[in-house]
């Protein structure tokens, strides 16, 4: 097989793990209760949106790695045959972190699985899992990393590669990168080598896995793609991500309604003055009042807009209340909070669940 070929995926022999198991933090207060990878994302949990491109991928077999609100996950997805996958939960006792996650969800395989496509459960991506596939075979990798350019490599650990994608180091943050290759979290390992890493102790990949097998002589490939790819991690790229789902933007087959403007789940009620933009998603039993606007947001289930409201590039959590003529820019409201009349929520503030604010103009920033 040539480089830069696609591979044909037989799902007897190639696998995948997703890893799930993160606190979140980033994204608190909506994690508090939701883990990440399951904050509803246009409409239906992020999770289902990664899982509908590894099946699309061909791939079958799906581990979860999960440790952070372990019991969320399968209540929702079962043994996965909804998704034409077949899925199981593998709570580790301890959180293992993404290398020992790794380790021991794959260690629930059968031996025939010669080859693991492993996924963070965070990332959007419209990466062509056959393509790194395909570059980590013919290269005759140990394991291979699909890598993205990104416009700004001082914020993140650079992955440099030599002229044929082997990569040549693991780089920490600084302010003079020699690349703006950057790893994406998503990776292809040959079974062998996922088994070499140390089981039943938290295992960093990216610090201390990648940097070892370096050191040891193997071969790591690098995959450089720049299909969409965007990290959910953080309150600002959560509602963008979201944003972009609902206007086809990022790739998806599960969107639970058509590509457009605005996604509205059944039972949400919107007053026809009121206006929705800019990819907003709108959950079920939303109220959303006269006058109001949603611009670039997320309104989680059974949330109430009131009249003349405006909302840019947030999330109201799930039963949360918003008053009349407040407005709501770059900020969090988590579960069932209760904002007043009148009020400003601006710049990367985030209220907490059941928090309740009353009227009369109060303005909070978050000073992001
Ligand atoms: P922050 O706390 O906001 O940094 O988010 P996070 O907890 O998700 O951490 P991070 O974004 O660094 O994690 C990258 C991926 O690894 C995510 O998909 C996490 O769910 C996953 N992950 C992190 N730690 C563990 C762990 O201990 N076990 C498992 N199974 N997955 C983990």
């Amino acid at each position: 097989m040539q480089a830069g070929e696609t591979a044909e995926i037989d799902p007897a022999r190639t696998a995948a793990v997703v890893l799930v198991g993160g606190q979140g933090s980033r994204l608190r207060p909506l994690t508090l209760t939701t883990p990440k990878p399951m904050l509803p994302t246009a409409g239906v949990p992020f999770l289902a949106h990664l899982l509908s491109r590894i099946a699309a991928a061909g791939i079958r077999t799906v581990i979860l790695g999960t440790a952070y609100r372990a019991e969320v996950f399968e209540g929702f997805l079962g043994d996965g045959s909804a998704l034409g996958l077949d899925l199981t939960c593998r709570p580790e006792p301890e959180p293992l972190g993404t290398g020992g996650g790794i380790r021991y969800a794959a260690d629930a395989l059968a031996p025939g699985f010669e080859e693991v496509v492993v996924f963070n459960g965070d990332i959007l991506s419209g990466v062509d899992v056959r393509a790194v596939v395909g570059e980590h075979r013919a290269a005759g990798a140990d394991a291979t990393l699909h890598l993205v350019r990104v416009p700004d490599p001082t914020a993140f650990g650079c992955v440099p590669t030599d002229p044929t994608g082997r990569v040549t180091a693991f780089l920490e943050k600084t302010l003079t990168p020699p690349t703006d290759q950057v790893n994406a979290g998503c990776y292809v390992f040959r079974r062998d080598v996922l088994d070499a890493i140390p089981a039943g102790r938290p295992v960093s990949v990216e610090r201390e896995t990648f940097p070892g097998l370096l050191a040891a002589g193997s071969r790591l490939q690098g995959h450089v793609e720049s299909s969409y790819w965007l990290d959910l991690g953080t309150p600002a790229s959560f509602v963008r991500g979201s944003a972009d789902l609902v206007q086809g933007a990022a790739p998806t087959a599960a969107l639970p309604g058509p590509v457009g403007t605005a996604l509205l789940l059944p039972g949400a009620k919107v007053a026809g003055s009121a206006s929705l933009t800019d990819g907003t998603t709108v959950g079920a039993d939303v109220q959303i009042g006269e006058g109001a606007r949603i611009s670039g947001s997320v309104l989680m289930d059974g949330a109430r807009i009131g009249d003349g409201v405006l909302v840019e590039r947030s999330v109201i959590g799930p039963g949360a209340t918003i008053g009349d003529d407040t407005v709501v820019t770059d900020a969090v409201v988590g579960d069932d909070a209760s904002i007043g009349a009148s009020c400003e929520l601006l710049a990367g503030v985030r209220i907490w669940p059941g928090l309740v604010i009353p009227d009369g103009g109060l303005r909070f920033s978050g000073g992001a």
